[in-house]
């Protein structure tokens, strides 16, 4: 197992280096990620490289024991090559150029950009071929963004002729005959800058422009392996939605991501009970790319701030992260960052250490992290995370509903959060797949917001539910094709019978209000979207309760084939959700969990290996738990055997381990 940090020497005097790989050897770490973003020191000029600096880094961090992984500089072009070809700089979708002076400035479909992108790279490969100490290699940083210049129209035409063949075809598919917006030859067609507004169109764009960044990763991966054949690439992630993960993973040697729990684009609180559901879920999600288990390449180690800081790490809450980040299927743990960096425009986003390079309190948690990781690491190299209920990630439906939201704020990633949690509160573990994925090994397959729905797609769904599968989507499933353009026939599609309802009409809640739900005795809130739902064959099992819509269905269930269907046609509160997906479990019957929770708040995720089975129980809550084992564990920390029940403090982790059933 590596555990190790990401390290900048670049940034710091070479005197302190020893310092620094010392302090890491002690904290128990054997890997660390650099270069990332060193272009300017590796190719200070034109060809003149300069590998001095960072093989000495290396040596140092080797005598130490510890190994690396190399990142190719390619998210920051350095200035000279900026002067040079100007053109690399993206292009927003006003037509203007981005400027210099922060990173990620590059069109990926830019041909000066992939000469000097694969000169770097072949330049880095043939200088560390040979050199055993580094591991792996991290292909740029964090892709994302988007660029309408003219070298991207050229991309973008030679993408679409390749997919529609004929002009024709396109202008069929985009339905362009809408606002006279017809293409009469290849040559015309352009990127879509403001105010392009044909949902296929766009679509189609941020489609190209994953695919972009896939090919340009690709053309790294080939240098990389042409000179270093045994070569194990991978990426650092982020929960971005611009590129389409399950294709740019395909390429990779394994996924890697970077989870920051408290970052300021999540709700910031000192209660982390309320969103450790989230990075939770962004775990399965890796693990989902390309079903294997992953590295978190970047884990929280201090306050997160540009410009703004946020809280700092409480006390045994690096630790708390880091296990739920293993618990969910990493196998190697790489903190961000080593050092806070004293200039640079994250000056405010703190590592292990502080500015002063002094370790503390956040550095003395590592450290025992470190030593503890030693009685697990070899279970964990070969185990793994098994579920029987999948969510589905679909990055094209996420696209579609940026383009058209469809309710104010709306955002697809909202409700499978939202569904998630629902899962996470009562121990039950989740796989993410893609919509193309097998479903059959499911038990429960929840799809939230899947409205472009493929015929092919909706004959997987129907024959998953005909052989016994349970099946649970949302509103506008499958009112869309896979081309963004609506459907005519009745809503639903092919999927009507499969649901056995029909959509009668629907609408959106206007912004600040609601609809009163019901669902058995229990009444709720239902916000965003309502379908009123005819059941055909489907028995209803929620109603609307306020509105002209009062009586009418929001949530079915039909038996079809050997399974279930479930239909929601609304955002309904967590409370009502929770009585509506646990009708949706019963029929499932799942593998009990052998712990459960009796009182409080706790995570519980296991993960299977050849010799048994580890529990990880992780309270983040800030009160007392309490927990029923009924199986025979021994708690990894004390030795001790466990069984019955045990209390779990506030901040607290156990390990149980327990043989195999
Ligand atoms: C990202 C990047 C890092 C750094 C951190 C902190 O995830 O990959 O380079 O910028 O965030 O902001
Ligand atoms: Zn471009």
């Amino acid at each position: 197992m590596f555990y190790g940090v990401d390290y900048y020497p670049e940034h710091w005097p070479e005197e302190r280096w020893e310092t620094d790989a010392r302090l890491m050897h002690d904290a128990h770490m054997n890997i660390v990620r650099m270069a990332e973003f060193a272009w300017s020191k590796i190719e200070p000029k034109e060809g003149e490289y300069n590998f001095e600096w960072l093989d000495k880094a290396i040596e140092m961090l080797a005598k130490y024991d510890i190994k690396i992984v190399l990142g190719t500089p390619t998210a920051a072009p350095p200035k000279w090559l900026i002067d040079k070809y100007p053109d690399i700089l993206p292009v927003d979708s006003n037509g203007f150029f981005m400027g210099f002076g922060s990173r990620r400035h590059y069109c990926p479909n830019n041909p000066h950009y992939h000469e000097y992108t694969t000169k770097i790279v072949e330049a880095m490969a043939e200088h560390y071929k040979d050199n055993s100490n580094v591991v792996a290699w991290q292909i740029d940083n964090e892709f994302g963004g988007t660029c309408y210049c003219d070298n991207c129209s050229a991309a973008f035409r030679i993408w679409l002729k390749d997919k529609y063949g004929t002009i024709e075809n396109l202008n069929n598919s985009w339905g362009t005959v809408f606002w006279s917006q017809t293409y009469n030859d290849w040559s015309s067609v352009i990127s879509p800058r403001r105010p392009a507004s044909s949902p296929s169109l766009l679509l189609d764009y941020k489609r190209f422009m994953s695919d972009s960044f896939v090919k340009y990763q690709k053309m790294q991966i080939n240098t990389i392996k042409k000179i270093i054949p045994s070569a194990k690439v991978t990426h650092n992630l982020l929960q971005f939605n611009q590129i389409n993960y399950y294709d740019l993973s395909k390429d990779l040697d394994f996924v890697s991501w970077d989870n920051y729990p408290v970052r300021l684009s999540y709700d910031t609180t000192f209660k982390i009970s309320n969103l450790s559901h989230v990075p939770a879920m962004f775990h399965d999600i890796a693990r989902g790319l390309k079903k294997k288990n992953f590295w978190v390449m970047e884990q929280q180690s201090g306050a997160a701030g540009t410009n703004i800081v946020g809280r700092q790490l409480k006390p045994n809450e690096i630790r708390l992260w880091t296990y739920q980040s293993i618990a969910h299927g990493a196998n190697a743990i790489v903190y961000f960052r080593w050092r806070t960096a004293v200039f640079g425009a994250e000056e405010y986003w703190h590592g292990i250490l502080d500015h002063d390079g002094f370790p503390r309190r956040r550095y003395d948690e590592i450290k025992i992290i470190g030593q503890e990781l030693k009685k697990i690491q070899n279970f964990l190299d070969d185990s793994s995370v098994d579920s029987e209920v999948a969510l589905i990630r679909s990055f094209d439906n996420e696209w579609m509903f940026e383009i058209q939201p469809h309710a104010k704020d709306f955002k697809y990633i909202d409700q499978l959060k939202k569904y998630y949690k629902y899962f996470y509160d009562k121990n039950i573990q989740v796989d993410f797949i893609n919509l193309y994925d097998d479903f059959n090994r499911y038990k429960i397959v929840v799809a939230p917001g899947i409205v472009m729905v493929s015929d092919e797609i909706a004959k997987y769904i129907s024959n998953y539910v005909e052989n016994g599968g349970i099946f649970l989507t949302t509103f506008r499933c499958g009112a869309k094709r896979w081309d963004n353009r609506m459907n005519d026939t009745s809503l639903l599609g092919p999927l009507r019978e499969v649901f056995g309802i029909d959509i009668e009409e629907y609408g959106g809640i206007p912004a600040n209000e609601d609809i009163t739900v019901k669902v058995g005795s229990d009444f709720g809130k239902a916000l965003s979207w309502y379908d009123v739902i005819h059941c055909k064959k489907a028995q209803s099992l929620g109603e609307y309760a306020s509105e002209y819509v009062s009586g009418k269905s929001f949530f079915t269930q039909n038996c079809y084939g050997k399974g279930k269907a479930y239909y929601v046609g609304t955002i309904p509160d967590d409370k009502i959700l929770d009585k509506m997906m646990n009708m949706v479990v019963k029929n499932a019957n799942l593998s009990k969990n052998p712990i459960t929770v009796v009182k409080g708040k706790v995570e519980i995720s296991k993960r299977a290996g050849k010799s048994g089975v580890l529990y990880f129980l992780l309270n983040f809550d800030d009160e007392d738990s309490t927990v029923s084992v009924n199986v025979q564990t021994v708690d990894l920390f004390t030795g001790k055997t466990v069984s019955g029940t045990l209390n779990v403090k506030p901040m607290e982790l156990k390990l149980l381990m327990a043989e195999r059933s």
